[in-house]
């Protein structure tokens, strides 16, 4: 006996590369919790990623450092609670897999066994490939990462522009075949040029997803707070803002403190 919602099809690794080869975009956002994620999965995103960005926005640490796995595996249960549709992706976290190929397995593996969750992303190219295996090989599910990887912030010193120069573009290249030979689903492309995200995209069968990276991407991936305009202070070119809930919170709770001070609220019908 099946156990699956028939009514409604979650997306899948499967329907994305379907998506590509129709030549249709694959919209992905990142969600940290229940409710955001459910009000982004009715409104008909395709992908919606626990990224390790949860570290910014959720914890407000400067870097995604610190995030420990524990942490993702909690914001992905809450958002695959809010979730029927979107495929649902999670960040495999500084510390989670890079020491060896057993552990990195063993993260993956707690991640969709604790969370339900549906796959995992891994930053990193060439230097991942025998973990990024051994993981597709376990049973996982995994999307790559490539270009400006925040998890290696300590190692290049900022969140500038990458692989602008020949050199870093041709091993970019190298590493996203090596990625698609590997099993990888998808692959992330953050902040880097048009022009090369648009050579990579069209050199794989397997879609890439842009942030940063032009219009040539097969999909594109922003993070919640920065599209919603309730992280402000973070304001890069590639960004496009589709709403300013930072006046709207704002606007809704002062209006909040001054019915409660002028003892507005509650009035007669807010009452028992
Ligand atoms: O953690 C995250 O939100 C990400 C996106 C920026 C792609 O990795």
């Amino acid at each position: 006996m099946s156990v699956h919602n028939e009514s409604i099809k979650k997306v899948s690794a499967k329907s994305l590369a379907d998506m590509k080869a129709n030549g249709e975009k694959i919209s992905m956002l990142t969600a940290y919790d229940y409710s955001m994620a459910s009000i982004i999965d009715q409104a008909g995103m395709d992908v919606i990623l626990v990224g390790d960005s949860a570290g910014n926005v959720m914890s407000g640490f400067s870097s995604t450092i610190p995030v420990t796995l524990d942490q993702l595996i909690y914001h992905a249960q809450c958002v695959v609670r809010g979730v029927k549709r979107a495929h649902v992706v999670v960040d495999m976290p500084f510390g989670s897999y890079q020491c060896d190929e057993a552990e990195g397995v063993r993260s993956a593996i707690r991640i969709l066994k604790e969370s339900g969750a549906d796959s995992v992303k891994i930053e990193g190219g060439e230097e991942f490939v025998g973990t990024i295996k051994k993981i597709i090989d376990a049973g996982v599910p995994v999307m790559g990462h490539l270009g400006l990887m925040p998890q290696s912030i300590n190692k290049y010193g900022s969140y500038a522009l990458r692989a602008k120069d020949d050199a870093e573009a041709a091993k970019l290249i190298n590493d996203a075949k090596l990625l698609e030979q590997a099993g990888c689903y998808a692959i992330v492309l953050e902040k880097i040029p048009a022009k090369l995200a648009t050579e990579v995209s069209k050199a794989l069968t397997i879609p890439t997803i842009g942030i940063g990276a032009g219009n040539g991407a097969d999909g594109q991936v922003l993070v919640m707070h920065d599209m919603l305009g309730i992280n402000k202070g973070f304001s890069p070119k590639f960004l496009r803002r589709y709403a300013d809930l930072h006046e709207v919170i704002t606007n809704a709770v002062q209006s909040y403190i001054t019915d409660v001070k002028s003892g507005d609220f509650p009035n007669e019908n807010e009452q028992y």
